[in-house]
């Protein structure tokens, strides 16, 4: 009798179950609102359409077609865009002479992840989305112009990431992470503006070439560049006023930094553009009085221009968004938008498939990259020793952003030429106030531009025994 009461139990269950189910999917489709009808989408769904019909276009893998792209002759069809080296109105031709191109440090790299997350990612904007200049009923000035959720996100994405401390902090946004290094540089250089001379802005060689060319645009009465801190002169400089730009990992080599100035008076902006599992270990949480980070980097939207700044100091703080008050009057409510949608995608699951996504790519590309280069006698590439990552609980490999190319025939000063001749395009060792001994490649953009690389850069190390003899 117990048993079967028991039994009985079980398939009331089972069907409340099922009942529950069918409600429940139910209201999905045909709406909550009390009437049963199909739930159907009014204004958006024409935008929904011309968003799928351009990504349905494939072209062949070797291209894309864009909603604001080029349309054919017939006034409807997207155009394809067609990655370097391929052609074609498909873009299935592959250009026999083409120049491998690893010059920009587009991180192209990421856009599987995203075609990966088509739905969670796409954003949906009403003709009337925030038109106003400020968020409504901002308590603080930085809260008129940033979208608060979208910090709270960017503080999760340092949580889930172990990258940096943000507790107790304040956040600045900015268009790219570019706005903010000079946002930054003006900020810290009012820290001391009673000195008498200009704050002397440094950084240490190989360094990211737009330190010096955005500080001397941009030049003030409060500072000025001056390059690497070697040149700092000793007794007046070093004790002075200072403000160090330390990359780390650093652009182009993907070193771990530390500062190289101390004394009362340096200040340090810590560009942290690179410092997420996909490029290097993480040994701490970045604790610092002022960091940068760039989505560009993170999830690879470097279109969207959009970075923020970690700030411990309120004034630093302040003035960094006084700059970028005067500057833009605040960021794009768009670009705002977008920065969420993706970093709630980031954020899905338990946050850590970008991450096991972009680490496995790019460490995949520096060992093909390293084994082709290992079989040369006339090329290095920088040494990264492996370290334990926090964030992998593991002792890990390099996977950096960059190959930092060396040239080593004595003849061969000008690394740039030589991979020119091989019809490989670099940046210049000289762009980064190094040697053009040295060459920087970016590992960062598309599959298709890294394949071409490697194709190059196999012929190039094949002929290097007679290249030496002729
Ligand atoms: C070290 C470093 N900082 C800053 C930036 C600029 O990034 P953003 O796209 O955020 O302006 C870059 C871009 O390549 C970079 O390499």
């Amino acid at each position: 009798m117990a048993k079967g009461m028991q039994g009985f139990g079980y398939a009331f269950c089972l069907l409340l179950s099922v009942l529950l189910n069918i409600l429940l999917v139910a209201n999905i489709l045909y709406g909550g609102d009390g009437e049963w009808r199909l739930r159907e989408l009014k204004w958006s769904q024409d935008a929904a359409a011309a968003a799928e019909t351009v990504a349905a276009l494939q072209c062949s893998g070797h291209g894309r077609a864009y909603i604001d792209g080029k349309i054919g002759d017939d006034g409807i069809t997207p155009v394809c865009e067609c990655h370097n080296c391929y052609s074609g109105p498909d873009c299935s031709l592959l250009l026999p002479d083409c120049f491998a191109d690893a010059d920009s440090g587009d991180p192209l790299f990421l856009e599987p992840f995203w075609v990966q997350n088509a739905a969670s990612s796409a954003v949906v904007v009403s003709g009337w989305h925030r038109m106003s200049y400020s968020f409504p009923g901002s308590s603080n000035p930085g809260s008129a112009y940033f979208s608060q959720e979208l910090e709270n996100h960017i503080r999760k994405v340092h949580a889930v990431a172990g990258n940096a401390i943000t507790d107790g902090k304040y956040i600045v946004f900015g268009v790219g992470s570019t706005q903010l290094c000079n946002a930054a540089v003006y900020a810290l250089s009012l820290e001391n503006s009673s000195s008498l001379s200009p704050a002397k802005v440094v950084a240490k060689i190989p360094f990211y070439p737009l330190y010096k060319s955005q500080t001397e645009y941009f030049e003030t009465k409060y500072y000025e560049f001056q390059g690497d801190p070697s040149l700092l002169k000793n007794d007046t400089d070093a004790a002075g006023n200072v403000i160090e730009f330390v990359t780390s990992p650093n652009n182009p080599d993907g070193h771990l930094r530390a500062p190289v100035v101390g004394g009362p008076f340096a200040r340090a902006i810590y560009d942290r553009a690179y410092y997420w599992p996909h490029f290097t270990a993480i040994p701490a949480a970045a604790d610092e009085d002022l960091s940068i980070f760039t989505i560009s980097k993170l999830t690879g939207h470097a279109g969207s221009r959009f970075g923020w700044a970690i700030v411990k100091d309120k004034s630093v703080y302040e003035n960094m968004f006084m700059y970028i008050k005067a500057a833009e009057l605040g960021i794009s409510k768009e670009t705002q938008l977008r920065a969420l949608t993706l970093l709630k995608t980031v954020l899905q699951g338990d946050g850590r498939g970008i991450f096991n996504f972009s680490y496995e790519k790019m460490k995949s590309r520096w060992e093909k990259l390293s084994q082709i280069i290992s079989q040369s006698h006339r090329f290095t590439l920088q040494e990264i020793s492996p370290k334990y990552c926090n964030f992998f609980e593991k002792i890990r490999g390099p996977s950096p952003a960059y190959a930092w190319v060396k040239c080593l025939w004595e003849e061969e000063t000008n690394c740039t030429t030589v991979l020119e001749a091989a019809k490989i395009i670099g940046r210049a060792g000289s762009m980064f106030s190094a040697e053009d001994r040295y060459v920087r490649l970016s590992l960062l953009k598309r599959d298709d531009d890294f394949e071409q690389l490697l194709v190059r850069l196999r012929e190039l190390v094949a002929i290097e025994d007679g290249a030496k003899t002729m």
